[in-house]
């Protein structure tokens, strides 16, 4: 029996986490869950799984509970499922505490990639992604020496893939969370309809997968069944396939290097999924995707900000504050101020954060 902690239990990830532990009562004992603000679902989790420790983030005293969570000495795994920079420092207790973090949580490694891998070395602490493209090139890479040449990262494109800039620019809420294939939280469901997700998973792979940024490229694949593509340095190209859904991700960060029968994971057939389109991502539309790629590449600093002016941006588009078009827009302003430093400490993501969270807030008045 392995001791799990759920961050983030009351999300679209944590909940889904949950249901596939339901379904291997055998492997693990959960040992702590975490929410946000949601205290009705918190505790109904907590009256089914009866942790040691459930910390909701809006209660006295949360930082340090979270911190406690992620550290206790019963926990083996850690399973991030928070959304943001909030999320950052349980990762980095986590690993520096040993233990192995099972990745949700992207911002976590685009604010500070370098300081996550500092941690899980010093910590001896074992990084498993959960993003399902990530998962992907995990998966291709075990067993094969683990030396990608070019990883190729798919996006589906999200609810605006074919709609003229001038519509997505003025595109609504309700339209944003419209997701064509995925089910998600609404921070990372935007995300992904101005691509500043897959921007944020180009970051993500460099520091996962220590490939260089000029080897990752993004394709847009409408059906999200080819989740990644690797090759190697022979040129041969493996991809992992699987109908969209985050179980089989979920499971495989938890189960790795093993892979256990699972009956809640869909089985993938080649007729239903039918045809396999790929097509470029086309960056003049989705500028916030260049602007977070541009962001990964100056490092340091850089990618803190990108993602400080986008949590800011995003919020506000939700509040129905900002149009759709002005999430670019804000974060491009934000980076074109700022001056990236290097990534020295925690200290200096959080001051970076700060900055970016408070320019984002002036350029959008
Ligand atoms: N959903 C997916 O399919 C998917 C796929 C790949 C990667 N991810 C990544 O996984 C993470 C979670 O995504 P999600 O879709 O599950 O998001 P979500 O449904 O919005 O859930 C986010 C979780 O974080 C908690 N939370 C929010 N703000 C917090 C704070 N300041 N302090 C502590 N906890 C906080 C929320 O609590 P309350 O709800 O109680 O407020 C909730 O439990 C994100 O980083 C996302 O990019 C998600």
């Amino acid at each position: 029996m392995r001791g799990i902690a759920v961050l983030g239990s009351t999300g679209s990830i944590g909940c889904s986490t949950l249901d596939v532990i339901r379904r291997h009562p055998d492997r693990f004992r959960v040992v702590a869950l975490t929410g946000g603000t949601n205290r009705a679902r918190l505790e109904a989790q907590a009256s089914e799984w009866r942790p040691a420790l459930s910390v909701l983030a809006a209660d006295p005293d949360s930082d340090r509970r979270l911190i406690e969570v992620a550290t206790r000495p019963d926990v083996d795994v850690v399973v991030n499922a928070m959304v943001g920079f909030a999320g950052l420092e349980a990762t980095l207790a986590a690993l520096a505490a040993g233990k192995r973090v099972a990745l949700a949580n992207k911002e976590s490694l685009v604010v500070a990639g370098e300081l996550v891998e500092r941690a899980r070395v010093a910590g001896g602490g074992e990084l498993v992604p959960i993003d399902s493209e990530h998962s992907a090139v995990w998966q291709c890479l075990v067993g094969h020496g683990g030396r990608a040449s070019r990883l190729i990262l798919t996006a589906s494109g999200g609810p605006f893939r074919q709609w003229s800039a001038d519509r997505v620019a003025n595109a609504t809420v309700a339209e944003a969370l419209n997701h064509p294939t995925w089910r998600m939280g609404n921070k990372i469901t935007v995300d992904s309809a101005s691509l500043a997700n897959k921007a944020m998973e180009v970051i993500e792979g460099h520091f996962l997968f220590g490939v260089p940024y000029q080897a990752i490229e993004v394709v847009v694949h409408p059906q999200s069944i080819v989740h990644a593509f690797v090759e190697f340095p022979d040129g041969s190209v493996l991809a992992q396939l699987g109908f969209p859904s985050m179980e089989l991700p979920i499971l495989y960060s938890l189960s790795y290097p093993e892979r256990w029968t699972d009956p809640g994971v869909r089985r993938f057939d080649p007729v239903a999924a039918s045809a396999l389109t790929f097509e470029p991502v086309r960056v003049d539309v989705f500028r916030a995707f260049s602007a977070g790629v541009a962001a990964g590449v100056a490092g340091g600093t850089a990618p803190a900000v990108f993602n400080a002016a986008n949590e800011v941006a995003v919020a506000r588009f939700l509040e129905g504050r900002l149009p759709f078009g002005r999430i670019a827009a804000t974060i491009e302003t934000v980076l074109e101020r700022h001056r990236p430093g290097p990534q020295e400490s925690l200290a200096v993501v959080q001051a970076a954060d700060r900055w970016g969270r408070a320019e984002a807030e002036a350029v959008i008045g």
